[in-house]
């Protein structure tokens, strides 16, 4: 492997081997031994769009296994001045960065770099099409705390249609095992009944009925999905997760959350911080599981 583009297509092996090795970084970390398996790598962190988690767990991911790392700015950078992303790519290439870890507002966007250059290249979310890392700090995250995820239902509720985190979650999730629901108001699952085993939900409580695990989404308004809705309050009373929704699911069922949340959206805040939330956990998966992939790309681990 030497990109993470997708999630899909990887096979369920290697998947399994992320994960371990996600375990593994995030003990060698707490004990403060991270391996300096990327010492001889420079990464570029290259966020086109908006990000908090996704950028600094990179960031901190890359100087953990010791790479050198340099954050490609892009407001001050010549991106202003009309720069392409492929010459942007190169230029980054011929000062002596070997990854690049991309985030870009169109889909597609780090296979063009991939292609068009010599840089190993991580895919941090290509507009609505795929998150790799995101979907595989959530399978972990849920994979410890259901115990497994065969045979586990699992509903991701809200923006489908626009969430790059759905689809690489139906990938990723489906290729371990889980059962998987979406849910939403028309516009936000059209589509989805023709996924291969992907049920689709048209109310909230039919769609939380026997969850082993629910997964809500942010409203995608930078994607134009406002115009898929009467309004956001409309949508937050009719599809908007509160522990007394929750109660539908299966005793004690998780919530995930890829963040940013938007409390009193797409769920309350009593939800978001509620015993059931796996938010922070996520958060806290991001490093080490993001840490398993530059090893990964990078060939420094078996
Ligand atoms: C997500 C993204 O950017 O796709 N955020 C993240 O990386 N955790 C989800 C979102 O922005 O809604």
């Amino acid at each position: 492997m030497t990109h993470l583009l997708d999630v899909d297509g990887i096979p369920r092996p290697q998947v399994e081997r992320l994960l371990e090795l996600a375990v593994e970084m995030r003990e060698a970390r707490a004990a403060r031994r991270s391996p300096d398996l990327l010492e001889r790598e420079t990464i570029a962190t290259c966020f086109y769009e908006a990000s908090t988690r996704t950028r600094v767990s990179f960031e901190l991911a890359a100087k953990a296994l010791g790479a050198t790392t340099v954050d490609l700015a892009i407001a001050g950078s010549s991106v202003g001045k009309g720069e392409s992303l492929v010459d942007t790519m190169r230029t980054l290439e011929r000062t002596g960065v070997t990854v690049a870890v991309l985030r870009h507002g169109s889909a597609g966007a780090p296979w063009l770099v991939a292609r068009e250059t010599g840089l190993r290249v991580v895919n941090a979310g290509d507009g609505a099409h795929a998150h790799p890392t995101q979907a595989l700090l959530d399978a972990l995250t849920l994979r410890e705390a259901l115990g497994t995820l065969d045979g586990a239902r699992v509903v991701i509720v809200g923006d489908v249609a626009h969430s790059r985190v759905a689809r690489s979650n139906l990938h990723l999730l489906g290729t371990l095992g889980a059962r998987l629901r979406v849910a939403g108001p028309p516009a936000f699952v059209a589509g989805f009944d023709a996924w291969p085993g992907v049920e689709v939900a048209t109310t909230l409580d039919g769609a939380l009925d026997g969850a082993d695990a629910v997964m809500t989404l942010r409203v995608q308004l930078e994607r134009d999905a406002g115009s898929g809705i009467s309004s956001v309050a409309d949508y937050a009373r009719a599809w908007g997760i509160t522990p007394e929704r929750l109660e539908r699911a299966r005793p004690g069922a998780p919530l995930l959350h890829p963040g940013p949340t938007n409390e009193g959206v797409e769920l309350s805040a009593e939800a978001a911080n509620g015993p059931r939330s796996l938010i922070g956990r996520q958060v806290e998966n991001g490093v080490p599981v993001r840490m398993a992939v530059l090893a990964t790309v990078c060939g420094a681990v078996a």
